[in-house]
């Protein structure tokens, strides 16, 4: 079976979605792979290290894909890339599968065995192929380290023959996996660490890291979490109430670093334009949300911009991409965990257990159609709504009907 890695062609797409290591390892596993020439330049792979580690160096795309059962990628492909690969071709990779309707769409057309690698279920058994985990990780490590180099002061306490410098102080708000990590960072490197977040269950995490939690409303946040581990979205009130409490901290704070996420949803908003007003000329903020519509008032998508009382708000695009090497080097490894499982020991190549969780989880497409259950909801829903409202203009057009039904209990 051939397995095709590709170059990202996407603008900024530094990463790769196999390194010469798992190139090796899935080799060993009785795949034979072609890997497009210079795949793995932008992450500090050379050719020659794919070549070493026994794959086969492919001069273009069409060459690459020729024959391919299974594409590694990085991002979703483009419609060129779509265009050369056969039907029936299994495809791994990051496709932002709960936004990009469209690009699911294509993938179905086109008869690819689609697998969104970010939709990954939660399950102990399935951390290893977490591609969100692995790359968040990265990402709340380089935040720390982006507001450091933006920052004109100095993060830790340092007592020196001509004075002492303060500790800078940090506030991380959002404490799944890249808040975690930012914090970690900032404590190494000698801040005052606070941190926030809708699930209870963080601020031991935050506290063991040696951070201080900031509490905004105990009783609601029982409820901010879903079986899966991630955030629900919280009622306006919370929000209110979230404003009240970060806003008195927020003018504190020298480091901002925002990671609140919903999957599938608009980030929310939790640092506004009154809040950034109010911080010290020269603090920072990094929005890791940015992507999704940003937690930051004023946040521009790839862009570092400074605000009128002189607070630098950094919108970077794609963090995980400026540290291409270990976020490729990670990226790979969840791609081979996800595929080691699912090899045949025998026969060799792959022997899909369609009914295991992480495939189940992650295949969205497959013969011709759009498969994974929660698109089919989100395509249904929409539906629903529709045919919801035209009974209610339906109803609103016939008076003297919808007098009659107008009190009556709803349905259920
Ligand atoms: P995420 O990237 O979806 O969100 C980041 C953080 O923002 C979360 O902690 C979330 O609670 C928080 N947040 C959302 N809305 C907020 C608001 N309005 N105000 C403040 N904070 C808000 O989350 P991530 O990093 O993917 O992790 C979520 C959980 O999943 C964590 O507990 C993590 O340990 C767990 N996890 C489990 C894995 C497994 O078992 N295989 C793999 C990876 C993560």
């Amino acid at each position: 079976m051939k397995i095709a890695v590709l170059k990202e062609r996407r603008a900024g797409e530094m990463r790769v979605a196999a390194s010469p290591e798992v190139v090796g390892k899935l080799i060993a596993l009785g795949f034979s792979l072609a890997v497009e020439k210079g795949a793995g330049a932008g992450a500090s792979y050379a050719d020659e290290a794919y070549k070493q580690a026994g794959a086969d160096v492919v001069s273009d795309l069409s060459k690459t894909l020729k024959g391919a059962d299974i594409v590694l990628k990085v991002q979703a492909p483009d419609a060129p890339e779509l265009s050369k690969m056969s039907k029936g071709t299994i495809l791994v990779a990051s496709l932002n599968a709960l936004t990009d309707g469209a690009g699911i769409q294509a993938l179905a057309k086109a008869g690819i065995t689609g697998f969104a690698m970010e939709l990954m279920p939660r399950i102990t058994r399935a951390q290893s192929m977490d591609i969100l985990s692995s790359q968040s990780n990265l990402a709340g490590y380089k935040a720390v380290l982006d507001a450091a180099a933006e920052y004109g002061r100095a993060f830790p306490m340092m007592m020196t023959a001509a004075g002492t410098v303060a500790p800078a102080k940090a506030f991380i708000m959002g404490v799944g996996v890249a808040g975690l990590q930012a914090i970690a960072t900032a404590k190494r490197l000698g801040a005052i660490v606070t941190a926030t977040d809708v699930r209870p269950a963080t601020k031991e995490q935050v506290e063991s890291l040696g951070g201080k939690f900031l509490v905004v409303d105990p009783e609601m946040e029982k409820d901010a979490q879903t079986a899966g581990g991630y955030a629900k979205e919280m009622p306006p009130e919370y929000f209110e109430k979230q404003k009240t409490v970060v806003a008195e901290h927020i003018k504190k704070q020298d480091i901002v670093i925002t990671t609140a996420l919903i999957p599938g949803r608009p980030a929310p908003v939790l640092v506004t334009k009154e809040m950034v007003a109010s911080m010290p000329a020269g603090s920072v903020i990094i929005d890791l949300a940015v992507e999704a519509g940003g937690n930051v008032e004023g946040a521009k998508l790839g862009e570092v911009v400074t605000s009128a009382n002189g607070v630098k708000i950094v919108g970077h695009a794609n963090v995980p991409a400026r540290l291409a090497e270990s976020a490729s080097a990670l990226f790979g490894r969840n791609m081979l965990n996800f595929l080691t499982p699912q090899v045949d020991k025998e026969k060799g190549g792959l022997n899909i257990d369609w009914e295991d969780e992480t495939i189940t989880g992650t295949l969205v497409t497959r013969d011709g159609k759009i498969v994974h259950p929660r698109l089919l909801d989100a395509q249904t829903k929409p539906a629903a709504k529709k045919k919801a409202a035209a009974k209610t203009t339906k109803k609103k057009k016939a008076p003297a009907k919808a007098g009659k039904t107008a009190d009556k209990p709803k349905e259920k």
